[in-house]
């Protein structure tokens, strides 16, 4: 049976990232992009020459020629500039669409069906980008988000209670923003609600430190953070290569669902090999939708801009 192929555009710590943890979990052949003289072909072949120790046999190829991409199954795109302190996702919005338009352009003459996974910021804008500019059934472009910052409250979680990581279960909605909105009525420790375990003040502590996690981390670094977003990007490569059905969290084009109108936005999913195989609809309270909804009016605000500059 042949491969399946994953192409990754953009060679900077997330999209390198994205390509070694793809190759360790034996998800197909990896193509890395990127425009940079050197880069793709240099972390690939550092990837490759970890393969004896790390045990994958997956064809790990760096480039910056499309055509090595053509056919791809799933295409990820990582390309775009990152945050710098003092920057908000929001700040990079003129440059990356510009770089999402071309990236798109290309996924769509190089790899027509493919499954799209975007992952650069401000994400929810640059998901609405790539849809538009590829054309593609909407379920078969969507956002890496959710993943990660369900990974955040997840680990917070953990560490306030003293438990294991996997025993977190959470769900979490909207942009991927300030205005993220984590849902603790739907958060649980092996099926415990977290309302059970921790009152509403450690609550709201941890949810603000999730909703700031992005920006926790690029004023450590001065960057902005690789191995968790490049984590979140394969977990769900691997549950539509894997044909998994996977509930999670993505950006994912919703029109009657939550009202959102034809947007792109962060929503429990199902991913399989069709892409966001469905959007799970939660029965929201008054103050989950409210939040929701704030989430959502700044997501239509930034596709607006999206449209002015296409
Ligand atoms: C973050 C960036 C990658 O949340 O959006 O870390």
């Amino acid at each position: 049976m042949a491969s399946d192929k994953i192409t990754i555009v953009g060679a900077g710590n997330v999209g390198a990232t994205t390509a070694h943890i793809a190759a360790t979990k034996h998800l197909g052949d990896i193509v890395l992009l990127d425009v940079i003289e050197g880069l793709a072909e240099g972390k690939a072949l550092d990837i490759a020459e970890a393969s004896p120790v790390q045990l994958y046999d997956s064809n790990i190829i760096g480039t910056r020629d499309w055509e090595k991409t053509a056919d791809s199954n799933i295409v990820i795109i990582t390309s775009g500039l990152p945050r710098k302190p003092g920057m908000s996702r929001d700040d990079l919005l003129t440059k990356n669409v510009q770089i999402v338009k071309d990236v798109s352009e290309k996924t769509a003459k190089y790899s027509p069906n493919s499954i799209v996974i975007v992952v650069c910021n401000p994400l929810d804008a640059m998901v609405y980008a790539a849809a538009k500019v590829m054309g593609f059934a909407k379920n078969k472009v969507m956002g890496m988000a959710g993943a990660l910052d369900s990974a955040r409250f997840s680990y917070f979680l953990a560490c306030e209670l003293g438990v294991s990581v996997e025993d977190i279960k959470c769900v979490l909605m909207g942009g991927h923003g300030d205005d993220m909105v984590p849902l603790p009525r739907f958060t649980s420790v092996s099926g415990i609600p977290i309302t059970e375990l921790l009152n509403e003040e450690k609550i709201a502590e941890l949810i603000e430190r999730t909703r700031k996690g992005g920006i926790e981390i690029v004023n450590l670094l001065g960057y902005s953070a690789y191995y968790a977003p490049a984590a979140g990007a394969v977990k769900m490569a691997e549950a539509i290569l894997k044909d998994k059905k996977t509930v999670m969290s993505c950006c994912a084009y919703c029109d009657s669902e939550y009202n959102a109108g034809g947007h792109f936005v962060g929503v429990p999913t199902v991913l399989g090999k069709n892409g966001v195989e469905k959007v799970i609809e939660l029965n929201l309270n008054e103050s989950e939708k409210a939040q929701f909804q704030k989430s959502l009016a700044h997501v239509k605000q930034l596709a607006l801009k999206v449209d002015k500059l296409l």
